[in-house]
This record gives C-alpha cells, structure tokens and sequence, in this order.
C-alpha cells in the first residue's frame, strides 16, 4: 500500500508540474509575441529538455524510494552486516565468511548449562576427569557441575567427594545398584544395560530433579580442549534457534591426527550421532526419556525411530579425547582407534563468532554448491597422490561396498550406524589425506540413507 501511494504521488506532481510549465509558456507567447514562431520553438525545445530532465531525477527518487523500502523490511529477515562470502569452503569461518546475525542471543546467553559427568567406579579417572572440568570452567553459575555416580564403589565417592567440598561439586548417586535381568544370550552385555539405567536416572534428575533447560553430558574417562566451554556456550545459541538440530557434540570420529585439518575454528554438520561429550536441550528429553531403552542408548538415539533426520554440530578437531581403556568395551576398539583422536589444544573465542552458518538454511544450500562443484577423483588417485595438485577434491561412491572400499583406502571409519556412516552429513564424509581435503561422497541425486548398509 505504502509504495503504491508513492507513486501515485510522484506521478501527480510530474504532470501538475509539466501542465504549469505549459501553462507559462504558452501564456507568454500568446500575449507578447503571438507570431514569433522560431520563439516558440525555442522555449518547447527548452521545456522538452526540462521535461526529460525532471524525468530523470523522478526515476532517481522512485528507485531511491524503492531501497528505502526493502532495506526497512530486511530486519524481519536476516540483517547484512558484511559482504555475502566468496565461494570457498561450505563452512570455513573466516571473519569475512560470517555475515549473518544469530538472533536474540543475550537471553540463551543466561540458560545454565550443567556438566553431567557419569561415573562408577574408576577413582582415578574420575579425578582426572573433573580436574580438566574444573580447570578451564570459566563460570560457576552458568556451568555448575554435577557427578552422577553408579556402581556403588567408596573409593570412587571418596574421591568425588573431595571435589564437592572444594569447588561446590554436586554429588548424586544411582539408587538401583540391583543386578539388571539381562536375557541369557545377552549377559555377556550386562554392562551396557547398567550405564543405559544410569544414563535415564541421571538424565531424569538433571531435568525433572534440578529442572534445567539444557545439559552437557560428559563421562568420567574424558579429557576435555581449553576452549570445551567456549564451544558449547557458543553451539548453544544455535542449537537453541535450528530445530533441525538435536545435538552438539565435542568428537569428532575420524579426528586422527593427519586426518584432520589443523583448523580450530572449523566446524561441521552431522548426521551421525556422535556422543561422547554432547549437548542437548529439555525438550528432548522429554521426547526420548519416556522411552528410553534398556541398553545400547547410543545405537538405539541413531535409529531413525530417534533421530528423525535431525543432526549434530561436531568440530573438525575434537573437544574430547578419551583415555578409557580399561571399560565396558574392554578396550579393544581403544587401542584400534580410539585413542589416536587428537584433543584440540587452542583456544577458540567461539562466543565472539558468528555460527549462524551452521543453521540448515544457510548451511544446506552453500554445503551441497560447493561439494559438487569439486573434481572428482577416485580414491586410489587420493592414496597415490597422484592428484595432489588439487588441493580439495570429491570421491563418489554409489553403494556400500564402495564407500567401505574407499574408507579402508583413505583410514576413515568404514562402518555404519542405520545407514550413516561416522561424521556424514547428507552422505558426505569430509577429511584431509595427506593434506588434501577430501570429501566422500554420494552422486548429486542421492535419496537419503539407506537404512539397511551396515
Ligand atoms: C561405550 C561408549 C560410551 C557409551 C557406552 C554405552 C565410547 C568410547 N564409549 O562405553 O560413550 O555410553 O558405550 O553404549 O564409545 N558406567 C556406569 N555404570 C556401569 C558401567 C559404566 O554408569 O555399570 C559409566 C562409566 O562411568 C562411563 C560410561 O558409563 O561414564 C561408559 O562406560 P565405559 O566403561 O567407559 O564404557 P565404554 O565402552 O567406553
Ligand atoms: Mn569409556
């Protein structure tokens, strides 16, 4: 409406204007010199260029008019403050790259955040464990610490004990310390159906006990980055805002050393469900706890059933490490794997960044440009470095055997989880060979996981 009356404004004070002007002169040369023809001539070829001038100048103020009016609508929109990125990395996080505004982040700023560290029964993990919370925690109030213990173990109380008199630590402990009814052939697993016990009772104290909005959850053979706080204070706002997101987590599953680029500031979507050491709000737990399962949690949140096609932020370099060789697992996947994710050592101010590039909208459509728009190379080409001339490149893979084949290949996690593989976002597992970037990925028409690869 508001344009349409500019307009109609505009174009009424051109022809009041020109029918003055006409006015005038013909008036003149009516009265003075009816028959100086060649006079007349001249004024109109004055009035004509007049005319056209004023033309001019009302195109002018109707386009200036016009950007008034979009530039007073873009405040409901995402607000500009510096030029759109050139086309480099879908997610490079370069001060130039970030040019939209997440909003409202003050107030997400004051939701407490608590660390929920689960323990049983290693003492001394445990106190490592909180040594590393404890030390680089920058604020008590918005990061209070709570330690949920299972297992029953005094050694392992005594020892969370000292840290609740020293540093205001709250202890919990697991009420249940029953043996679980684990169907014979299953026995062998009984472990794992005690922490899924313990992770729903913790979980259910943290939300319906403390009533907070939000957790980060930790276990007690973690090591945590300098900058873990940063990341999660910063990752919250996002999470908070992109209900497409579920979780944030601090591992990255291929981040072995050389397999990573050594970009702190880097972080990615995932599909995959990655754990160990990850956020998550209220809401969802009264999603999932309700039915929370018996044992395998992590397994059972990667279920279709659970994840609903939503995903998690991850960073290229690991928030977490783990030092849990002696577990439920026993170890075995440690020394084959586990231990070579190298723990982040710089200190990123993430809460100065801008992630809003994280959220789908702006992530999705830069994220899927600039993946098919890289050469395409297979991964034997990748290993032999026959390529290395190209700095990132892009292997297709087309069913499951040639994804495996190129993992195996390259030294990435080669398994999947409902159809996912480790780290994957829309299909695409990204990671550095031999300092090329690489980027595993479907053909551009891929249809979604296929939940039957494993
Ligand atoms: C692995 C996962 C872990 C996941 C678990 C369940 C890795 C590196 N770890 O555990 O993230 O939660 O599978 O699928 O992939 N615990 C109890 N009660 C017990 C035994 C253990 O609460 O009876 C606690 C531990 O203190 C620890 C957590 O459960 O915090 C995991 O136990 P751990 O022994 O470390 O097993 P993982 O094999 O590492
Ligand atoms: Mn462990």
């Amino acid at each position: 409406m508001r344009r349409k009356h500019i307009i109609f404004f505009v174009v009424a004070m051109f022809l009041t204007w020109n029918m003055l002007m006409y006015k005038t002169i013909v008036g003149k040369s009516n009265g003075v010199q009816p028959h100086n023809h060649e006079n007349v001539e001249g004024k109109l070829s004055v009035l004509q260029s007049e005319i056209e001038k004023q033309l001019k100048n009302n195109e002018q103020l109707l386009t200036e008019l016009q950007k008034k009016q979009q530039s007073q609508l873009k405040p409901t929109q995402a607000v500009v403050t510096q030029a759109p990125p050139k086309a480099k990395g879908p997610n490079s996080t370069g001060e130039n790259e970030s040019w939209l505004k997440l909003k409202d982040t003050d107030k997400v700023d004051d939701i407490v955040l608590p660390i929920l560290m689960i323990a049983c029964d290693r003492a001394d993990a445990v106190s490592r464990s909180l040594d590393l919370v404890l030390k680089h925690r920058p604020d008590r109030k918005r990061f209070p610490v709570i330690v949920s213990q299972d297992c029953g173990h005094q050694q392992t109380s005594d020892a969370i004990q000292k840290y609740v008199q020293d540093h205001g630590v709250v202890h919990i402990k697991q009420p249940d310390l029953g043996k679980v009814n684990v169907p014979w052939p299953q026995r062998k697993f009984e472990g794992y159906y005690k922490i899924s016990r313990h992770y729903k009772w913790a979980l259910n104290q943290i939300f319906h006990t403390f009533n907070h909005s939000a957790v980060i959850i930790v276990e007690d053979d973690l090591d945590i980055s300098p900058d873990f706080y940063e990341y999660f204070a910063a990752t919250f706002r996002v999470l908070h805002q992109d209900s497409s997101l579920w979780c944030v987590s601090a591992w990255n599953d291929n981040g072995k050393l050389n397999m990573v680029k050594d970009d702190p500031e880097l972080l990615h979507r995932t599909d995959f469900f990655p754990g160990l050491g990850w956020m998550f709000e209220r809401k969802l737990w009264l999603e999932l706890g309700p039915k929370w399962p018996d044992t395998f949690w992590d397994d059972w949140m990667r279920h279709p059933d659970q994840r609903q096609g939503r995903s998690c932020i991850r960073p290229e370099l690991s928030r977490t490490s783990t030092f849990g060789k002696k577990g439920v697992s026993k170890g075995l996947f440690f020394e084959k794997h586990l231990k070579f994710i190298q723990l982040n050592d710089k200190v990123v101010p993430f809460t100065q960044r801008d992630l809003s590039y994280l959220i789908k909208e702006n992530y999705d459509p830069k994220f899927v440009q600039y993946i098919y728009n890289l050469p395409e190379v297979t991964a034997s080409e990748v290993k032999a470095q026959s390529k290395k001339a190209l700095p990132e490149v892009r292997v297709t893979y087309k069913t499951k055997e040639q994804f495996k084949d190129a993992a195996k290949k390259l030294g990435i996690m080669d398994d999947f989880k409902a159809g996912v593989e480790r780290t994957a976002y829309m299909g695409v597992v990204s990671f550095s060979y031999q300092g090329q970037r690489v980027h595993v990925a479907p053909p551009s028409d891929w249809a979604g996981y296929d939940t039957t690869w494993s």
